[in-house]
């Protein structure tokens, strides 16, 4: 049996997968975000250990025991500043941050390669951005930085004592030669860094060290092998066997993301777009990331008066339309294709008649929108999408998929277990670090539960909304406060 751990935002999430690649058990737990200023979206490293570990301790002990290997997924981009001792200096600043946007001008005039060298523009999100904001705002808390580790490589330090990364992950801080798979002294030199500051590299497929004694009796689990996993969009990508060329998966979680395999480093920086490595060796891939899907359905639900996410989703259905509301998601900014910290989130078109059930159907579609701007771009970069599998929590709406086939225009894969995304991916992981049996056969899809078509009226009449969609972002852009939010 192999075991992932995916650290996301809003929750830890645990899986036991057995020898025939069967999920067996399954165990969660509840993270918060804080938000003390505008922009800023921290959380506490010592609160990742704690929900990681209840998670895992939550899952069977007969199934536990049996564990053969431990693979971690987790939020991408996080800074998490370690002193000498491992110690975490101050609250980790996470992917959804946007603090560090004039950093981001400063770094790619330090360093005029930067998009040549990481393939990726300097957004806010990324870690390099982070830590020149740290350096510039907390000197004595940069000057005490040893290491510098991303959120689920923080876990590994705990259990292990090993500083390590995977290379899906380390191509979201800006420090990484993303052609190379290799640290840049050049970009680690531009934020005041170099080699020592960083985790050893290793490919996502790779053990990278072993759980403690002393962790491995916490957890309840032997002491097993450490696979390097994967940022959680690569772990999701591995779980759901999007592997090769022109394969993509659409990804429902706190944030959105259309992630597509290529054929090889294929940058389109211009745009937003990520060019990261993969987690298995010599793979590549491109990703339009927004920043607020299933969570703002679920804000709009809350703020709309649903006492639950699934009452409101229902509600949405029941009523089937948004009775020409429009909703702009960028409740946290925007990345791709915006790549603007400052955007904010908009209802636009009510009328008397608009209800509750308008607000959150107009919050489904507006999230489809910003998916169909992210393809957009993917495709302008020179992306070929043959197939997308839907994962993450809001894979678990089909209602959701029928609108995002038609405002994409292109069928939706559901394979079995698809909203469990990263965490299954880690637990694959896991086993081809272990046993190095072939990725074809650890990967095999799994089978198609639904795919999910484009309705043609609902088509055409969202491609023609779209334009009004977007076009409400681009007349109410300089209307955004800047920082307040
Ligand atoms: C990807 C990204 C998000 C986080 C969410 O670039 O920032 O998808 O990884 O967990």
């Amino acid at each position: 049996m192999f075991l992932g751990l995916d650290l996301g935002t809003s929750s830890a999430k645990a899986v036991i997968v057995d020898d025939s690649g069967q999920q067996v058990a399954e165990a969660s737990a509840h993270l918060n975000v804080s938000r003390p200023y505008p922009l800023w979206s921290e959380q506490d490293p010592a609160d990742w250990v704690t929900a990681s570990e209840t998670a895992i301790c939550s899952l069977p002990k007969r199934f536990r025991e049996q564990v053969r290997g431990l693979g971690l997924s987790g939020q991408m981009h996080g800074a998490t500043l370690l002193d000498g001792s491992g110690t975490p200096l101050r609250p980790a600043i996470l992917w959804n941050d946007g603090r560090a946007h004039l950093e981001c001008s400063e770094i790619e005039d330090k360093e005029p390669a930067l998009r040549t060298i990481t393939g990726n523009k300097a957004m806010p999100g990324f870690t390099a951005p982070k830590l020149a904001w740290v350096r510039k705002n907390e000197p004595e808390i940069f000057s005490k930085t040893r290491k510098v580790v991303l959120p689920k490589d923080y876990l590994r330090f705990v259990w292990t004592g090993d500083y390590t990364t995977d290379m899906s992950d380390a191509s979201g801080t800006l420090w990484l030669d993303v052609r190379a798979r290799a640290w840049s002294q050049e970009m680690l030199t531009g934020t005041g860094l170099e080699d020592g500051h960083m985790p050893i590299l290793f490919e996502g497929t790779a053990v990278t060290g072993e759980l403690s004694q002393s962790a491995a009796t916490r957890l309840g689990l032997p002491r097993v092998p450490v696979a390097a996993g994967a940022g959680d969009q690569a772990a999701g990508a591995v779980g759901a066997s999007v592997l090769q060329p022109g394969e993509a998966s659409l990804s429902l979680g706190t944030s959105g993301v259309l992630f597509l395999v290529t054929d090889q480093f294929r940058p389109n920086v211009d745009e937003a777009t990520h060019a990261f490595c993969h987690a298995v060796p010599e793979t590549w891939h491109q990703m339009a990331v927004i920043l607020s899907a299933a969570s703002a359905v679920d804000a709009v639900a809350r703020m709309a008066g649903f006492a639950s996410a699934v009452e409101a989703y229902a509600a949405a259905e029941a009523h089937g339309s948004s009775d020409g509301v429009l909703f702009l998601p960028y409740l946290s900014g925007e990345r791709t294709p915006h790549d603007d910290p400052h955007a904010k989130g908009a209802f636009f078109g009510l009328t008397s008649e608009t209800t509750p059930a308008s607000l959150v159907h107009a919050a489904l579609e507006g999230v489809a929108f910003a998916f169909s701007d992210g393809q957009d771009v993917l495709k302008r970069g020179g992306g070929e999408i043959e197939t997308v599998s839907v994962i993450g929590g809001g894979a678990r709406s089909s209602y959701w998929g029928t609108l995002l086939a038609s405002v994409l225009d292109r069928p939706l894969l559901y394979r079995e277990g698809a909203e469990r995304g990263p965490a299954n991916g880690a637990a694959r992981l896991a086993r081809l670090a272990v046993t190095s049996e072939p990725i074809t056969d650890v990967c095999a899809p799994g089978p198609v539960r639904e795919t999910i078509a484009p309705v043609p009226h609902l088509k055409e009449a969202y491609a023609e909304r779209f334009e009004t969609w977007r076009a409400l972002y681009r007349s109410t852009k300089h209307l955004m406060p800047q920082g307040a939010q």
